[in-house]
């Protein structure tokens, strides 16, 4: 993997502002629980999270507001009761932000963290960033039905050089899933746009040849959930064996040039588990679970691995010269677009807008203003894909 020490790559993603408004992925409730407090370099930002005794978690930026120490492990933050201590003077702060003490004098009114709004799913936490700190402008999806017959989850993380809009272009982009990954007869079977929230489903074939003799062919049907580039979810229902899965892809910008990229995976009990699974059907159902669910995430770990290799050696194409082959890439690119708020007055707007001469910038716009897309070039994208998913 490419390191931003040996820097034998040059950066390719510039086209693109750095971090698109959205829901990231901060860190799971479990790594709260067991460092107590957390540091990270999250969408550009130092940052710190933690938990109070009550299981209110907090991620607020990592530096207090006295005199500007960072807040983190390394530097000596701790949590007492429930609190961050700052390592420099001893302020105090609740999950609220607010500092509650200070050890010789009352807690300055004004001493307050900047705080980020967060969601949980599934013990995932997540944290909202807003361009020029604007509040959540949309939501996450509630979380999705979990019960005795779905296993715990599964962790995988990735660092390279990328950006989420890259990343998340996998879920429309279907011509690469032949390509790239070797599946097969790939068949796009719906799409669709909601605000925030884009849904693509495609089915496909999986073969796998066993002991170098029978070729297995499992066939898959995929939807695919996202809500923003920081948050998608990919469920898998296998139609062979009668398994179903969940897939997290956890798009996060770590400092405008690399991300981390969190795959997290969850699987069903197989309904037919007799018929390809030799030798898994004496296990105890959770223990079976939970080794397909690692099997599943090993798997998934690898995919991503043949994506990464472009991804960390592409550029921003942009407009993109697509096939009638492709998958509904154009749209996919218009609605991205809201997360590029531009600079306006009213929402104090820091980030620099760096979207290339070719007319895609946004400033603003939603999704649904075809028209003023349009007029600012973003009709090449649409007219090149055609309007239907299908590729055949
Ligand atoms: S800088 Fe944090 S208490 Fe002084
Ligand atoms: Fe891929």
């Amino acid at each position: 993997m490419i390191t931003k020490a040996n820097g034998r790559i040059p950066r390719r993603v510039d086209r693109l502002p750095p971090f698109p408004e959205g829901w990231y992925f901060i860190a799971t409730r479990d790594a709260l629980l067991k460092e107590k407090l957390i540091e990270k370099t999250w969408m550009g930002e130092e940052i710190v999270a933690w938990s109070d005794d009550e299981g209110r978690v907090c991620v607020a930026e990592a530096f207090c507001p006295h005199l500007g120490s960072h807040l983190g492990p390394a530097a000596g933050g701790t949590i007492r009761d429930g609190c961050l201590v700052c390592p420099f003077h001893g302020f105090t702060f609740d999950t609220t932000g607010q500092c509650v003490a200070t050890p010789n004098a009352p807690p300055p009114r004004a001493a307050k963290l900047k705080l980020y709004e967060t969601r949980e799913i599934l013990g995932m936490i997540f944290a909202w960033y807003g361009v020029g700190g604007r509040p959540p402008q949309w939501d996450l999806p509630e979380e999705p039905p979990t019960g005795a017959d779905w296993s715990g989850l599964a962790f995988a993380t990735l660092r390279f050089r990328g950006h989420p809009q890259e990343t998340t272009e996998n879920s429309v982009d279907v011509e690469h899933l032949e390509y790239t990954h070797g599946y097969h007869d790939v068949e796009p079977t719906a799409f669709s746009i909601d605000g925030a929230y884009l849904r693509s489903c495609f089915d496909f074939k999986n073969v796998r040849t066993v002991a170098g003799l029978v070729d297995v062919v499992t066939e898959i049907t995929v939807v695919t959930h996202v809500h923003g580039l920081g948050y998608s979810l990919v469920e898998f229902h296998e139609n062979t064996i009668g398994m179903d899965s969940r897939l997290w892809v956890l798009s996060t910008p770590v400092d405008g040039e690399f991300v981390e990229l969190t795959l997290v995976s969850q699987a069903r009990e197989v309904r037919k588990p007799g018929r390809y699974i030799v030798g898994m059907g004496f296990l105890p159902r959770k223990l079976r679970n939970r080794l397909m669910n690692r099997i599943l995430i090993h798997e998934e770990r690898r995919f991503v691995a043949q994506d990464v290799v472009i991804w960390e050696r592409k550029r921003y194409q942009s407009p993109p010269r697509l096939s009638r082959a492709d998958g509904p890439v154009g749209k996919y690119r218009l609605y991205c677009r809201q997360f590029y708020p531009g600079p306006a007055p009213e929402n104090g707007n820091t980030q620099t807008s760096r979207l290339p001469a070719d007319g895609t910038a946004t400033h603003g716009r939603r999704i649904d203003d075809r028209a003023s897309l349009h007029a600012r070039g973003g009709a090449e994208e649409l007219r090149s894909t055609g309007s239907a998913p299908s590729r055949r």
